[in-house]
């Protein structure tokens, strides 16, 4: 190291440090003024440093050599001497004597001054004598490195072996050899005299370090109780050479155990673990780690608060008051913050009864904020009126136990249950009843409206006062949420209308009611009954008149064929029922055999038949049998009887269908008339189109005219020719179907 030599004092100010000015001294100065000195193994030799202020020196073998004294010394110019003599010069005496102000020193900084390097070389001791740790040499991320094989003797050669063989490096007397090396042992090698001398191996480490320290202090806990045991660990990662130092209030007495853990995979991290057993309330304080980077200087600290409790506790804190509301169907949350060692157990209870944690409407739940900070909600999904009551929290451990109650009020707004009048019998009065439930417990009012046709608007409606001479109101509490009010009317002479407002925090509601005079009521009911009547007999006749259209009926209708000619005929009615019945007719049922069925209608059907012992002259004859269906009324029996004797009364002709008996006694009524052979008119005209049109018109008739009809007459056997006319007289419904 070169030196400058000074050997005057030169003031001057430098600038030290970010903002402090120092006017520095300038460098003390040795004697003798050399670089480097050689001494004489055996002998003596002195040196000395003038300064401005107090100096001291700084050398190989500080302190502990004996042979090595340090004294000041006068001097008249007025400059600090300190001399340092050494009495016995020996090899480990060679090295760097540094003079210096021991005042401008810190403790960490290099030491700045004036150097004078001395060799004391000695035959037997080529290598100037190290101390163990000086043997480890690290290497920092295979940076250039010092291998200090220092010799006693300038002159003296030396080379440097590693297992591999000779490695080149640079090299100097005063320092060794520098260069980058592997890992591994390495010798140094000097031949002096001729003799072979060699150095304690050097053994190189290959470390990773980094320029910044990253340094983790984790504390799982920073609460404990007294007898727990303290654990903190403080990590680095990718750095092998670390040293850690704690420091905490038990540090003094030792208190804590010291663990070193180091791994490798994934990446390099040393874990240096704190341990501090059975802890007391004097253990609490702050705990810091600190982290030393081997190669350089690079310092990293961190700090942690950890308190020590004498026994466990509970502190609760709610964020609501003992009285809460709550409005129906709301959703609310109440949240109560604790601060608990050891960890507590929360419950909740509603009327002291455990809150059965799976209810969907009711929830609680208890989150770790912190470590020994916890929160506990009591959460209402949609209030109802059943929520209201006492909920406590109770929060507990082994030491303590605190709890918290509360009552919950579930807000329900007024709302009217049942509005009703009564009446008091004849003396005209009436009490009408409004009951209303509701939280907080509803007010009854009552308003009045007395011009029942203006009722809809609302300015017709007054307040019912309390005092007014016959009218009486009263409120009475049901329950805890039920209440009714009642007005009373002394006497109700026109109609009214009566309003029953419910009315609390949370909401209003009313319902209305009309009261009616008594004797008005009377006449009213009469009225409606009487319409009821009315509009009951409208609706039967309104039906049966649709029954009767909707039946068709079996009945005759009388046509006199002479009213469809325009010529002023006289129209002839004619009442069947007032026709008699000549029993000639009757013809005895065992004397007829009915055979197939020819013709059908709604009410009546026509049958083949044979009657037996009808005609002298014909013992067998096949006849046409009319009669009615089992489902026929009583009505169309009359009508079937009304034709029976107008049959019988019009008596026989050759155009129609002659009658020839009947069956009216002792089972339905049986029409016996001739057999048409050839079916109706219409289906027998159309057959015969032709032969009718080539046939002389004039004949047939006037051979018609001379046939008479009567039922005894024998000459009834020519009968056919009538079946032509046969619907032309007489028409039926029944038939016409
Ligand atoms: C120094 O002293 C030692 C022991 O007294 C002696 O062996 C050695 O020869 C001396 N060396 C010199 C150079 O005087
Ligand atoms: C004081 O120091 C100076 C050198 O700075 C030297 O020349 C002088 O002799 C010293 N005086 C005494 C009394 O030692
Ligand atoms: C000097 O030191 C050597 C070795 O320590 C010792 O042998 C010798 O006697 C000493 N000489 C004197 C004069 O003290
Ligand atoms: C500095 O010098 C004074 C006086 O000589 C001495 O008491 C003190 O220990 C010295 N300090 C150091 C750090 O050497
Ligand atoms: C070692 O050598 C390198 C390269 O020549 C140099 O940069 C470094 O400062 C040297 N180390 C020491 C301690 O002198
Ligand atoms: C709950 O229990 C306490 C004490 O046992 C009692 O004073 C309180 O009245 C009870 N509350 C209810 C709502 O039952
Ligand atoms: C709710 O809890 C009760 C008892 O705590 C249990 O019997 C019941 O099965 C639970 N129901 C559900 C849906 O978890
Ligand atoms: C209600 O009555 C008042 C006075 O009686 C009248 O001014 C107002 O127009 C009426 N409102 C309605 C909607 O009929
Ligand atoms: C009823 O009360 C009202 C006001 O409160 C008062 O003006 C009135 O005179 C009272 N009437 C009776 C009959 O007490």
């Amino acid at each position: 190291m070169g030196t400058s030599h000074l050997p005057f004092l030169v003031l001057g100010c430098v600038l030290a440090g970010p903002s402090l000015v120092l006017c520095q001294l300038s460098l003390p100065s040795i004697l003798p003024n050399e670089n480097e000195k050689v001494v004489q193994l055996n002998s003596s030799f002195s040196l000395r440093c003038f300064g401005e202020s107090e100096v001291t020196w700084q050398y190989p073998l500080a302190d502990e050599d004996p042979n090595v004294k340090i004294r000041n010394e006068e001097n008249n110019s007025g400059l600090f001497v300190t001399v340092l003599e050494v009495a016995n010069a020996s090899a480990a005496h060679t090295g760097l004597y540094t003079c210096y102000y021991n005042h401008t020193q810190s403790e960490e900084s290099e030491i700045e001054g004036s150097h004078i390097y001395i060799y004391v070389p000695d035959p037997d001791v080529v290598f100037v004598p190290l101390g163990m740790t000086d043997y480890l040499v690290i290497v920092e991320n295979d940076d250039f490195a010092i291998i200090p094989c220092r010799t006693t003797d300038p002159q003296t050669p030396v080379t440097l072996l590693s297992s591999e063989g000779v490695v080149l490096a640079d090299y100097d007397s005063r320092q060794g050899f520098n260069g980058t090396f592997s890992g591994g042992p390495y010798v140094c090698e000097a031949i002096v005299r001729g003799k072979k001398f060699h150095s304690i191996p050097f053994n190189i480490y290959s470390v990773k370090a980094t320029s910044e320290l990253e340094l983790e202090l984790e504390a799982p806990k920073t609460v404990y109780m007294a007898g727990e045991t303290i654990v903190l660990t403080c990590i680095v990662l990718n750095n092998e050479v670390v040293d850690f130092q704690w420091t905490y209030p038990g540090e003094v007495k030792n208190k804590g155990v010291v663990m070193l853990e180091e791994m490798k995979d994934p990446s390099i991290k040393l874990v240096h673990t704190l341990m501090v057993p059975k802890a007391t309330v004097k253990d609490s304080g702050d705990y810091e780690c600190i982290a030393r980077l081997a190669t350089r200087e690079v310092k990293e600290m961190k700090k942690v608060t950890i308190t020590v409790h004498e026994k466990g506790f509970i502190e609760i804190q709610p964020g609501f008051s003992q009285l809460e509301a709550v409005n129906l169907h709301e959703v609310k949350h109440f949240v109560v913050d604790v601060q608990a060692y050891p960890p507590p157990r929360i419950s909740w209870l509603k009327d002291n009864l455990t809150l059965i944690e799976n209810l969907t409407e009711i929830t609680t739940d208890i989150e770790k904020i912190q470590e020994i900070r916890y929160r506990s909600r009591l959460k209402l999904i949609r209030a109802k009126e059943e929520d209201s009551g006492h909920y406590t929290i109770i929060v507990q451990n082994e030491d303590d136990v605190k709890s918290y109650t509360f009552e919950l009020l579930t807000q329900v707004p007024a709302s009217i249950q049942d509005l009703i009048d009564d009446h008091h019998g004849s003396t005209g009065g009436q009490t009408v009843r409004c009951t209303a439930a509701g939280t907080p417990l509803p007010e009854i009012e009552w308003m009045i409206c007395k011009d029942i046709k203006k009722c809809n608007n609302e300015t017709s409606w007054a307040i019912l006062a309390n005092n007014i001479s016959n009218i009486v109101t009263e409120v009475s509490r049901q329950d805890r949420h039920t209440v009714q009010g009642r007005v009373t009317f002394a006497k109700v002479e026109e109609t009214i209308a009566v309003r029953c407002l419910a009315k609390n925090l949370l909401g209003v509601e009313n319902r209305e009611l009309k009261l009616v005079a008594p004797t008005l009521r009377s006449e009213l009911t009469v009225a409606a009954a009487v319409l009821v009547l009315l509009v009951i007999v409208i609706i039967s006749l309104i039906v049966l008149v649709v029954i009767w259209k909707q039946k068709p009926r079996y009945e005759i209708r009388w046509r006199v064929i002479e009213s469809i000619s325009p010529d002023g005929h006289e129209y002839i009615y004619v009442d069947p029922m007032q026709l008699p019945y000549d029993s000639r007719w009757e013809f005895p049922r065992d004397g007829l055999v009915l055979g197939r069925i020819l013709g059908s209608g709604a009410f009546g059907k026509v049958v083949e038949g044979t009657a037996y012992g009808l005609s002298r002259s014909q013992p067998v004859m096949k006849v046409a049998v009319k009669m009615l269906k089992p489902t026929a009324r009583s009505s169309e029996k009359q009508a079937l009887m009304s034709e029976l004797k107008i049959m019988t009364h019009l008596g026989p002709h050759l155009n129609i269908v002659n009658l020839l008996g009947a069956c009216t006694k002792s089972g339905p009524i049986y029409i016996i008339t001739e057999y048409c052979f050839y079916g109706d008119l219409v289906n027998y005209l159309h057959k015969n189109r032709d032969s009718f049109l080539s046939h002389h018109p004039e004949k047939p008739k006037k051979e018609l005219d001379i046939f008479g009809l009567n039922p005894t007459d024998e000459s009834t056997r020519s009968i056919c020719q009538g079946c032509l006319g046969a619907h032309i007289l007489r028409e039926t419904e029944d038939f016409k179907a």
